[in-house]
């Protein structure tokens, strides 16, 4: 494990924040061994987002359209590694493409080991069925985005994951409402097929989040241990922003699906929850006595999906789905 590298990574993530405006334009990848220390630590962080979210769609039933990957700034290239995983069989080319050289080297390596039957090229745009973009929001310029969004027109469907931080997350919403327009439609995390929600006034405070499921093992392994101490980041509490659009026929929806956002804030005898629905972003509220089975759940294990029962903002009952 190459420490100064992350902690060099860390420190530049840090000062750059989640401003695009001032972000670094060179290339920072270094080593070979600083790649290699990202993916096993950094990448495996953003791979658990993903996996929360691949988890969701695979139980909704939701499937890629078959053939090519393109991985846009794919770095180390996790994320395509785990869309790949996620549905074996369906894809028989993943193109990588990043600023860097090295780092779309050393995806293309760990591709090629993990998926033989699949044809890995590198750079190039071609044609992509299936749109990967993963934690690039923040570094683009708008010149560079704007090119990301016009091969994202393209696309057949669109895989998106960010950070869930305020800026990065009300930013991939903005773009939702953008690609819309060139005729997708949002799969998730929207239940709906209205306007963003967060986006309409008022609720300028709030921002789309969700948090991944961190695997149970990362709490009691000391090697995640000395990661989180030394690079000064919670693996408890791992939250992100995701987009997933598609162009295909949309198959027939249950609306009345409501999405929590971010974690239920859990009071004496009652749950605040941020739920985004049909009929916007509105704060529920949710008292024990209505019931006490899932006020307990949305204490110990919220989850993302409910189909509430509601008497206008208070939630009387309801069930998960996710
Ligand atoms: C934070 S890393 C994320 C890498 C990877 N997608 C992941 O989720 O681990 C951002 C990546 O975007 C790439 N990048 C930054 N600016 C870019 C640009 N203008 N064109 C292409 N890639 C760019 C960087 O080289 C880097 O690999």
């Amino acid at each position: 494990m190459n420490w100064n590298a992350l902690r060099r990574l860390r420190a530049r993530f840090l000062e750059f924040g989640d401003n695009a405006e001032t972000a670094d334009r060179a290339d920072y990848w270094g080593s070979h061994s600083e790649l290699a220390s990202y993916d096993f630590t950094f990448a495996e962080r953003i791979g658990w987002k993903w996996d929360t979210l691949l988890a969701e769609l695979r139980l909704r039933g939701w499937t890629p359209p078959s053939g090519g990957v393109l991985d846009w700034g794919c770095g180390t290239g996790v994320a395509s590694r785990r869309v790949l995983s996620a549905w074996p069989g369906v894809f028989d080319r993943l193109v990588l493409t990043d600023r860097s050289g090295p780092a779309r080297r050393f995806a293309a390596t760990k591709a090629r080991e993990a998926f033989p039957d699949v044809t890995v090229e590198v750079g190039g745009g071609g044609d992509a069925g299936l749109l990967v973009v993963s934690h690039v929001l923040n570094e683009l310029p708008p010149n560079v985005l704007e090119a990301l969004l016009a091969t994202a027109a393209k696309a057949t469907a669109i895989l998106w994951v960010e950070p869930g931080t305020h800026e990065v997350s009300r930013r991939l919403c903005a773009l939702r409402e953008r690609l819309l327009g060139s005729g997708f439609h949002a799969v998730a995390p929207c239940t709906h097929a209205a306007a963003c929600g967060i986006l309409a006034p008022g609720n300028e405070r709030h921002w789309c989040h969700h948090l991944a499921r961190v695997p149970s093992e990362v709490h009691t392994d000391p090697g995640w241990g000395k990661f989180a101490q030394t690079l000064d980041l919670d693996l408890g509490r791992v939250p992100f922003s995701f987009l997933v659009l598609d162009r295909r026929a949309e198959p027939a929806r249950d609306f009345r699906e409501a999405r929590v956002i971010g974690e239920p804030r859990m009071y004496k005898g009652f749950a605040k929850v941020l739920s985004c629905q049909a009929d916007g972003v509105r704060e529920l509220t949710q008292q024990k006595r209505d019931s006490g089975e899932l006020y307990k759940e949305l204490k110990k294990d919220p989850g993302s999906l409910y189909r509430w029962e509601r008497e206008g903002d208070k939630i009387v009952g309801g069930e998960r789905v996710f």
